[in-house]
């Protein structure tokens, strides 16, 4: 082609490139290129700030992942981590469900069982404000609590579908795990009330806290029955201090317990590991650093730290790996390499994310004071008022998590049916993955089967990392609205 046809063509391509961006300027400026060490993919990334408060003083750092196939006719899922106060963005989507996860070398890994295989997924950083989120006035982060946290998940939400509208009529899923059995259902309740006209489908949260009695109390029996604590301390358990009680005074009140509290968290803590050893994943082995685990020590049995994913681990050698039963290899420091991946310079680039008031990202917030008194606040009923507004809600559990165990989340489940009057229409049986294994055991209740109980076999408290392939099933027959495999 000569030179002299260049210019046009160069004009003509401005000029659509101008058309275009009238149209997506909106987002345009959010798009992601390519992240550092990142495959080659097809689908587009974004990751940008959106103000939730009238001043602008408070922004939300948001990641947002196209489905890899047929984008505009798949739901959109917004997923939210717990802590309070951890990282939706360096857990969700870089260590479980997104499409990459940073290995060693600092590149970025193919995540075969990406949740984006079903949805758009939206993953929204802490909105306890932590990450890549930022307030301009730090004196915000002395008074957090569930209530301003579910306004400005609203806020957020409502900002982000103007930025981009195409997704306003889309089917939507909120979805979380741990304390974001908080966040969750306490947003989808604020949609409902605030007469929003997004079209929320449904909910999902894994290994939810919904109430603190039951959700705790169900520690006893589980740290039992998996060993963790023997017969004697059981016994003290449930006749002297239970799992609540040790719990809240250590919220409250963390170097001075009552004295029988004291005394059995004291026996459990001689028993029960305290370095090793992964609490969220009590068949799992950990991400050693030159040989010693930072996990664990006196933190261990304490409430702030026992709803954050583990964070402390360091690992300089070689990745160790674990096998997902009946499946691929997981990377156990995947949450450092994480870590590491997103406190570069030239990945905080490619994202347009900025630390403000912090030196590093970090997977949970050491700056929010969050009330711990709304750990107490229970959920459980807010679950059912949005079962009666017609929002499907699936509760799954990892059932190798001893801090979150299925066995109180079974309890709520089943408890909430019965007091709604909700008949079983699945009874209690096992389901079955893609490879036709045992994948967990699941219950359905309700007309049209609203409510699901589902456990994930062999999963974390962070069930799709730990079990990518497992938990995919689970989420992709979730957001399809269909039963799980008999
Ligand atoms: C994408 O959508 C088209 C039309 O609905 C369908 O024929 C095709 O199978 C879909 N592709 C995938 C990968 O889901
Ligand atoms: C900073 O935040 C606090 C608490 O939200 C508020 O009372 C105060 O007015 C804010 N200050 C400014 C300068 O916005
Ligand atoms: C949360 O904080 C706000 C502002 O201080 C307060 O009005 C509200 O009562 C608090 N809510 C809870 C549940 O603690
Ligand atoms: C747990 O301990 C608290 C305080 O002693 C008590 O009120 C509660 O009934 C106990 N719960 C169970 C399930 O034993
Ligand atoms: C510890 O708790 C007891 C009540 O259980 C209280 O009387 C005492 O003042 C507390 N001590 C401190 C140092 O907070
Ligand atoms: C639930 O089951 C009971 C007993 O079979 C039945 O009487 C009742 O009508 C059912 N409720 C609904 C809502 O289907």
């Amino acid at each position: 082609m000569g030179s002299h046809s260049w210019l046009p063509m160069f004009i003509v391509a401005t000029t659509l490139a101008a058309i275009c961006r009238t149209a997506e300027s909106a987002y345009e400026a959010d798009k992601i290129v390519k992240l550092p060490g990142q495959p080659q993919v097809s689908f587009q990334q974004y990751a940008g700030y959106v103000a939730v408060d009238e001043n602008q003083q408070r922004e939300l750092f948001y990641y947002f992942v196209e489905a890899a196939t047929n984008s505009s006719s798949k739901p959109l899922v917004l997923w939210l981590n717990g802590g309070p106060g951890c990282s939706s963005v360096g857990a969700g989507a870089f260590s479980e469900h997104g499409p990459f996860q940073p290995n060693a070398a600092g590149a970025l890994v193919n995540n075969e069982y990406s949740w984006n295989k079903e949805a758009n997924m939206l993953y929204l950083e802490s909105p306890a404000g932590v990450g890549f989120s930022y307030s301009a006035n730090s004196s915000f982060y002395k008074m957090v609590n569930d209530s301003i946290t579910a306004k400005d998940n609203l806020a957020f939400l409502q900002k982000w579908l103007v930025k981009f509208p195409e997704y306003n009529t889309r089917d939507l899923f909120i979805a979380g795990e741990s304390y974001a059995g908080h966040y969750v259902p306490q947003l989808a309740q604020l949609i409902v009330e605030s007469g929003s006209n997004v079209n929320l489908k449904g909910i999902a949260i894994g290994n939810p806290l919904l109430e603190f009695n039951t959700d705790f109390n169900g520690k006893g029996s589980y740290y039992w029955s998996h060993s963790l604590i023997s017969d004697h301390t059981y016994h003290l358990v449930k006749t002297m201090c239970n799992f609540s009680q040790i719990t809240r005074e250590s919220l409250l009140r963390p170097s001075n317990l009552s004295k029988p509290c004291e005394f059995v968290a004291t026996q459990i803590r001689s028993e029960s590991p305290s370095k090793n050893f992964d609490s969220y994943d009590v068949t799992s082995d950990v991400c050693l650093s030159d040989g010693e685990s930072q996990l664990g020590s006196q933190k261990q049995h304490s409430l702030a730290s026992s709803f954050h994913p583990i964070s402390s681990l360091k690992s300089k050698q070689s990745a160790p790996r674990k096998q997902e039963a009946g499946g691929q290899s997981i990377d156990l420091c995947v949450q450092d390499e994480t870590s590491t991946y997103l406190n570069r310079k030239d990945v905080q680039e490619a994202m347009h994310a900025k630390l403000v008031g912090v030196t590093s990202w970090g997977f949970c917030s050491d700056v929010v004071n969050y009330d711990h008194r709304n750990l107490e606040i229970p959920t459980i009923g807010v679950v059912g008022s949005l079962l009666g507004s017609g929002i499907r809600v699936l509760v799954y559990s990892g059932d190798q998590d001893s801090v979150l165990p299925f066995i109180g989340t079974r309890i709520l489940v089943n408890r909430l049916a019965t007091g709604m009057g909700l008949n079983t229409t699945v009874p209690y049986k096992a389901w079955f993955d893609f490879d036709k294994q045992v994948g967990g055991w699941t219950q359905v209740y309700g007309k049209n089967n609203k409510l699901s109980f589902a456990t994930i076999r062999g999963a974390s408290h962070m069930a799709p990392f730990s079990s990518p392939k497992r938990s995919l099933a689970l989420f992709a027959a979730f957001v399809a609205g269909r039963p799980l495999t008999a």
